[in-house]
């Protein structure tokens, strides 16, 4: 499949009499996708029962007849204010107790059921009208889920769904209180009504009931997302997706994911290097304008494995957003650099956000392809220029990786729930080993624990994983050479408890003596270079060291087919893991200079530079802020 391009138009925003020429200019650019509605309830249903579709069909026509394909958006993310009069309690409570207000977006509790079938019922009503719609080529249910830390919501309507969910998942009140060991602290239960939500207790609450609340917070997305596929599914035959965040772990995408066609997400690089990536100083300065060379890739091969290999980007940043500390512009290249990066990882489609820049409202400061004034934006050019170069490029071919990275939402919610140490953090951890595989120049995949390929893989890296049972750990043993697990992990129980045996490490014939969390900047060294920071399992037992603690305990250990690494590498320490397993498994390894990225698939290698400066590498300058791009030669025919 030939990738293409997208954007994101808002008709309800500007004049009828602009509809067609914007569509016409959107053709012109290369685009052939175009995303609407997601944002326009008011506009649909000014008062309840009111629905005024007409010009939402003369915006579908209207572009559909320029050629342009439509992704409509079910608008469920702002509910009108009318919502409110009907169901005043259907707003999210915050952890302090603080109801959330109507005026910005997102103002709804998942597990408040009126508002879930005054959801179903507007997607029904769309899916009914547009569900045969020829120009209607694929659904966006809803918008970014958890966004603004909208998840979680301790309101009355989750704490009577959180008692019905918990009655179902423990059957009666003492194997809960067993379960999460509610002998503590006298903190038994006599009925499932005695359980509060854990927020604004006197000093930390139970994990179990931590956890047991982001587990539950986490499926009422899921059934919320559900609800409205199911009714989308009897109505139309098009692709349903949602579009997902960058580092939001707050529920399990990858279920979402089981009941869509395609999972996308919203790409905002210099946004997400300003203020949700842990660097120093010198990194930030020096990818201030082109974003960190890993974080794009990083939920690009995590989508693809949500998407069972079907993904895009839905929002791509066209140039300087409104919601960053700092938000400088994009360098020359860089639009195009970020497009052509996501092709690179198997996207079908690159949309950017947004069509021209509103000149009112929250996002007056947020650039489009044109600027409020209808002039063109610098980033129009560059969509133009990857439309040119996707025509060259032709169709890229994925492949499966050599490596994978098991990724586990559940294990954020643990950990988030009870770091020990303050830099102790899944995502963190997660994307040290990913950037490590990525500076050793290899393609990486994702894999969850409901869906790991049964073989293939060199080796597969599990950091983190709190929860491990022996049908994971066989799966994964069977789905790769090499499986390298640690740090933390396996060390909890479904229910927050310390295992009596731990996966893995009871395979090695090796267990956990104790743990240690260690402040940011200090570190612990490992002979021959390397270190660990923020976190060690301090494990002894049968197996042999791999890699050693300068104090002589281990820090890498492990024999045959499954290694445990015992601490939170650094960079280093990281490099070194990542070239054992590299030689034990025979793995070509390709290292990377700083800011150069690699990207194999079937038929092309991409080299991807993010630098402000022209690298070169094996023989090849590429420039700054671009993508060099080399077909593979054909296979020979048998
Ligand atoms: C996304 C969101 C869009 C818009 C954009 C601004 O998070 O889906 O509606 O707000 O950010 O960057």
């Amino acid at each position: 499949m030939k990738p293409e391009l997208g954007v994101c138009y808002y008709p309800e925003h500007w004049p009828e009499a602009m509809w067609a020429e914007d569509a016409a200019r959107m053709v012109e650019t290369g685009i052939s996708w175009v995303r609407i509605g997601e944002f326009a309830w008011s506009r649909m249903e000014p008062v309840p029962g009111d629905l005024q579709l007409d010009w939402l069909d003369r915006a579908i026509e209207t572009l559909g007849a320029a050629g342009l394909k439509v992704v409509l958006g079910t608008p469920t993310a702002t509910p009108p204010r009318w919502m409110l009069e009907k169901h005043p309690d259907m707003l999210a409570v915050d952890v302090l107790g603080n109801t959330r207000k109507f005026g910005s977006r997102r103002h709804y509790c998942f597990s408040h059921s009126s508002y879930v079938q005054e959801s179903v019922r507007i997607a029904r009503i769309m899916g009914e009208r547009y569900g045969r719609n020829p120009h209607i080529a694929a659904w966006q249910i809803d918008n970014e889920y958890g966004c603004h830390d909208t998840t979680v919501s301790y309101g009355i309507a989750a704490l009577h769904a959180f008692q019905l969910w918990l009655k179902d998942q423990y059957g009666s009140i003492n194997a809960l209180n067993e379960a999460w060991g509610n002998i503590f602290w006298a903190m038994e239960y006599r009925d499932f009504d005695q359980i509060d939500l854990p927020n604004m207790t006197v000093t930390e609450p139970n994990p179990a009931h931590v956890l047991a609340f982001r587990r539950f917070s986490s499926d009422q997305v899921v059934a919320y997302n559900k609800a409205q596929a199911d009714v989308l599914r009897a109505l139309t035959d098009a692709p349903l997706l949602h579009n997902y965040m960058g580092r939001v772990l707050d529920f399990d995408h990858f279920k979402v994911g089981e009941d869509l066609d395609i999972a996308t997400w919203d790409s905002y690089p210099i946004g997400f290097l300003s203020d949700r990536l842990e660097a120093d100083e010198a990194h930030k300065t020096a990818f201030l304008q082109q974003g960190d060379p890993d974080m794009q890739a990083f939920h690009h091969d995590l989508y693809r494995a949500v998407g069972r290999g079907r993904w895009w980007v839905m929002e791509q940043q066209p140039g300087p957003v409104n919601w960053a500390p700092y938000n400088p512009a994009p360098l020359p290249g860089m639009v195009r650099l970020w497009s052509l990066e996501a092709v690179a990882h198997g996207a079908e489609v690159v949309s950017y956000f947004r069509w021209r820049q509103a000149p009112f409202a929250q996002e007056q400061m947020h650039a489009g392809l044109l600027t409020p004034n209808n002039r063109p934006a610098p980033a129009l050019t560059e969509a133009k220029q990857t439309s040119e170069a996707l025509s060259e490029i032709g169709n890229v071919v994925q492949t499966q990786a050599q490596v994978a990275i098991l990724f586990d939402y559940a294990s954020d919610w643990a950990w988030s729930t009870q770091p020990q140490g303050a830099g102790f953090d899944y995502f963190r951890l997660v994307f040290s080993a990913y950037r490590a595989l990525r500076r050793a120049g290899l393609s990486v995949d994702f894999v969850s624990s409901t869906n790991i390929p049964r073989v293939g893989y060199k080796f597969i890296l599990a950091p983190g994983i709190a929860t491990v049972s022996d049908n994971l750990e066989r799966q994964l043993a069977e789905a790769c050479d090499l499986l390298i697990m640690g740090p933390r992990s396996g060390a909890i129980t479904h229910d927050f408890q310390i295992p009596r045996a731990r996966p893995g490490l009871n395979g090695l014939k090796c267990d956990v003596d104790l743990v240690e969390t260690l402040p940011p900047n200090i570190r612990r060294g490992v002979e021959g270079g390397g270190a660990a920071q923020h976190w060690i399992d301090r494990v002894s037992g049968v197996a042999p060291n791999l890699l050693t603690f300068a104090d002589g305990t281990p820090a890498l250990l492990g024999e045959n087919c499954l290694w445990y690494l015992a601490g939170f590498p650094d960079d280093t320490l990281w490099d070194r893991v990542v070239e054992m397993a590299a030689r034990k498994t025979e793995v070509t390894l390709f290292p990377m200079p700083k800011g150069l990225r690699r990207r194999e698939t079937a038929t092309h290698v991409f080299l991807i530079n993010y630098n402000a400066q022209p690298v070169a590498w094996n023989g090849e300058v590429v420039d700054a802020c671009d993508v060099a791009v080399t077909q593979k030669d054909a296979p020979e025919e048998e």
